[in-house]
């Protein structure tokens, strides 16, 4: 069990009494003592007393003498305390016996969805993709490893008006050919030669218009160019996720058109509901609260003034079946920012219609912009949007020269397979570990870094104990007893001891800086520990502790990069 909770557990009883009702204590970590709890002060005003004092009244009723080395009241009317060492042993000592490193698996199981990466077909994926990538695998994994069913859609943008002039352009240019070219991966030239004809060209324009049409009817040779078409791209983007190490695969691709015979139904039973309002030839719902810049209500149109649907409406069916056909409790979807306010009149419109009830609920986790150098939306040198393979790749070719020029005589496959795990992992880690909400600066200087709160320094920290190993020739005794000696070793129990609080926050919030800022803090303690604590030249039972405490650091280490998506590797 992590210590904050422990200590929660023991002092919330205790302020219970005190206030006359239930108190959170407040619990964390302290530069002054181990732990520290502020609730009094917080209590203060509401109980008319002196903090100090009814701090000292929680002390006399809370039983801490088993946990606890000493617990004072401090400065205005702090509770400081600090662990007893025999706690911290016994403690340490039940991770050991644990495969989960104290983390439980969930008592209560929920379906959830994770919608995530999401790439449109016949366009390349951009930056914003990768976010929502590595942001929703992480999402997933995590999820998953705490017992709960995880369904990953990959709600490909794989319908609408563009693809008239996609087919029209696939079909100037022979399926073949058209193959070829998509099968290269320029998805980008492919969908850029399609617009310059479609501008250019009436008699093109035309043509796509019927095509679309076409498309939407249903027509055989139509529907075939289609599938083409996203069959060449989900190849491609299979490619990509296979480099980046993200455990979507083929049978997750659950594309817009998947929801077009839903749509009609979707938008007859919005009007059955009362909720369909008609507005200048369009079908629109106007959920309550949404307003324009001028004042106006903001409509959420379901149905355009052509009789066509637009991406609302799937969003609104693929919501309503993912809580009805699947029973999902958890919606999830990992988007861009700038989509705020759709997902927002999106779960607006699906309350009201009766399909997103407690306890079934959606979050939008929304994302930031990764920066260039130059600190503005990252773009190619010729001033288009970056290609995200090159950037993959270049991430593992700088990871594999720098890894080559520390050790110059790794073997080729050796080097390879250390920059992919590093340049990949630098890549998840820098966008990972900072708060999703903000732009973040692709800096490959930083982010590839041996020194801060990087992949490459949790990855060195996890190689560092397998060197160990690898000349302690042995592996750690699990049921080595836990010897406190030295200040290190304890600030690094407490670290690893904090794992499960860190992971059901997260299991929470999603907020996945936190578990990376936790990884690093326990690395943090780790080489502090290396350097203070000899292992292998210490005496018997303090040689055993001490590899325990690094085996423990590793499979902590280890699993939390896992969840991260990121890989570690046993020499760098
Ligand atoms: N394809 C969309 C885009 O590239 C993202 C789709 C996100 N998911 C959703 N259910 N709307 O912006």
């Amino acid at each position: 069990m992590d210590l904050e909770k422990l200590l929660s557990d023991r002092l919330a009883p205790a302020f219970a009494q005190v206030a006359g009702g239930p108190v959170d204590p407040l619990v964390r970590r302290s530069p002054r003592a181990d732990f520290q709890s502020d609730a009094a002060l917080a209590l203060a005003r509401r109980l008319g007393r002196p903090p100090r004092d009814i701090a000292a009244a929680v002390l006399k009723r809370a039983v801490l003498d088993d946990v606890c080395a000493s617990a004072e009241v401090s400065g205005p009317g702090f509770l400081n305390l600090t662990i007893a060492d025999r706690a911290l042993a016994d403690l340490a000592a039940g991770l050991a016996g644990d495969s989960r490193l104290g983390v439980p698996s969930t008592t209560a199981p929920q379906t959830v969805v994770v919608d995530y990466s999401a790439p449109n077909v016949a366009k390349e994926m951009h930056v914003g993709h990768l976010r929502s990538t590595v942001i929703g695998d992480a999402a997933v994994r995590l999820l998953e490893w705490l017992g709960h069913r995880v369904v990953r859609v990959n709600h490909l943008g794989d319908w609408g008006t563009p693809f008239g002039m996609l087919i029209e352009h696939l079909a100037d240019l022979g399926e073949a050919e058209a193959a070829h070219e998509l099968s290269m991966g320029d998805l980008d030239a492919f969908y850029r030669a399609a617009r310059l004809k479609f501008d250019a060209d009436e008699a093109f324009r035309e043509r796509s218009r019927s095509r679309v049409v076409a498309l939407q009817g249903g027509d055989e040779r139509t529907l075939r160019l289609w599938r083409l078409l996203v069959e060449q791209s989900e190849r491609y983007f299979l490619t990509v996720y296979d480099l980046l190490d993200v455990t979507l695969s083929a049978g997750d691709f659950l594309g817009e058109s998947a929801y077009n015979d839903l749509l009609a139904g979707v938008v007859d039973d919005l009007d059955g509901l009362g909720l369909l309002t008609p507005s200048d030839g369009a079908d629109c719902v106007f959920p309550t609260g949404f307003v324009g810049r001028g004042g106006d209500p903001l409509p959420l149109i379901v149905r355009k003034s052509d009789g066509g649907y637009g991406y609302p409406a799937t969003d609104l069916a693929a919501l309503r079946q993912r809580t009805g056909e699947l029973g999902a409790t958890r919606l999830v979807y990992v988007v861009g920012l700038p989509q705020r306010q759709h997902f927002a009149m999106v779960f607006a419109v699906a309350r009201a219609a009766g399909w997103l009830s407690p306890p079934a609920h959606a979050e939008h986790l929304g994302f930031g912009s990764i920066l260039g150098a130059d600190g503005r939306m990252l773009r190619s040198r010729t001033g288009g949007s970056v290609k995200l393979v090159g950037l993959l790749e270049e991430a593992v070719a700088r990871a594999s020269d720098l890894a080559r020029s520390r050790n110059p005589e790794l073997d080729a496959g050796a080097a390879t397979e250390i920059g992919r795990a590093v340049g990949i992992g630098a890549i998840k880690y820098a966008d990972l570990s900072t708060d999703r909400t903000k732009d973040y600066v692709l800096d490959w200087e930083r982010m590839l870094s041996l020194d801060g709160n990087t992949a490459p320094y949790l990855q060195y920290a996890y190689a560092r104990v397998r060197s160990m190993f690898r000349r302690a020739d042995g592996d750690a005794r699990l049921d080595a007893p836990v010897v406190l000696a030295l200040p290190a070793e304890r600030a690094l129990t407490i670290e690893l001891l904090g794992f499960a609080g860190v992971v059901t926050a997260v299991e929470r919030t999603l907020e996945f800086h936190q578990l990376a800022g936790y990884l690093h803090r326990l690395a943090t303690a780790f080489n502090a520990f290396y350097e203070h604590c000899p292992v292998l030249r210490a005496a018997d039972d303090v040689r055993e502790s001490r590899l325990l405490l690094a085996e423990l650091t590793a499979r902590t280490l280890r699993q939390g990069l896992h969840l991260l998506g990121i890989r570690t590797v046993d020499r760098m």
